[in-house]
């Protein structure tokens, strides 16, 4: 794998997403955000780039890849606006392609299923609430992970549950099967999508991560 040093970012001025960035820029890394309202975006440093540009259009990936080794996306689905997670990571797979990137390292929460899944009651549930009160973002998000499982490149989608905003940070869970605990800091999310993006320690797969 080629050393990382410029990362691309989709959601970078979302709540998880700012404590990626900071987290980033902290450990010494260069960012490239995509982002569609610049003006919001209030962390200064000057290894940021901006893109103005939405996930959807494929041009904006494009150029939001350009000069990048690896890519993180907490981007989050809006209400009223077009399935976003499927279509993002159709760009970013294409994107990736013609810019030799091989690392993509996505959040999601533990409504998707994979086949190694023994998911609890609790999980479950949690998982049928989604299917039934968002099921077209239920939907988006599965695709998304099958158009991972079909990709060529280094993909590691995170499943988190509820995400308490903050720099708290704990001993956390990591089971391939189910989602140990009830919640986790943004602090720790971070912490775990750099490490996993430099590591590649589960490469290809879709852990469960939680606060013990
Ligand atoms: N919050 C939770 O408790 C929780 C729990 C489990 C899993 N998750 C997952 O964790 C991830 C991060 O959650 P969060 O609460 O930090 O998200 P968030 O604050 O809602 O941020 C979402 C980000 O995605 C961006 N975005 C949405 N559509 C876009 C598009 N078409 N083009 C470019 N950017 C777009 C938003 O940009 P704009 O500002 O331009 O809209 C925003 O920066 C999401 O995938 C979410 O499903 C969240």
């Amino acid at each position: 794998m080629k050393n990382i040093s410029k990362v691309a970012i989709l959601g970078g001025g979302g709540r998880t997403g700012k404590y990626l960035v900071k987290q980033l820029l902290e450990i010494g890394f260069s960012v490239k955000l995509l982002l569609r309202n610049p003006d919001n975006f209030t962390i200064q440093n000057s290894r940021i780039e901006i893109i103005k540009g939405d996930a959807i259009d494929e041009e904006s990936i494009g150029l939001l890849l350009q000069d990048c080794q690896a890519v993180i996306s907490t981007i989050g689905q809006r209400p009223g606006e077009p399935m976003v997670a499927s279509q993002a990571t159709k760009n970013i797979l294409n994107a990736m392609k013609n810019h030799g990137v091989q690392r993509y390292v996505l959040l999601a929460g533990l409504n998707i299923d994979t086949p190694f899944d023994k998911k609890s009651p609790k999980t479950i549930m949690a998982t049928d609430w989604m299917k039934t009160n968002f099921p077209e973002i239920q939907k988006d998000r599965q695709l998304t992970y099958d158009l991972l499982t079909k990709s060529n490149v280094d993909w590691t989608q995170v499943r988190v549950p509820l995400i308490v905003f903050s720099d708290e940070s704990s001993e956390i869970s990591v089971s391939l099967e189910d989602c140990l605990g009830d919640k986790i800091s943004a602090f720790d999310i971070s912490k775990f999508l750099v490490k996993e993006m430099v590591e590649s320690n589960y490469n290809k797969q879709s852990p469960f991560i939680s606060a013990i």
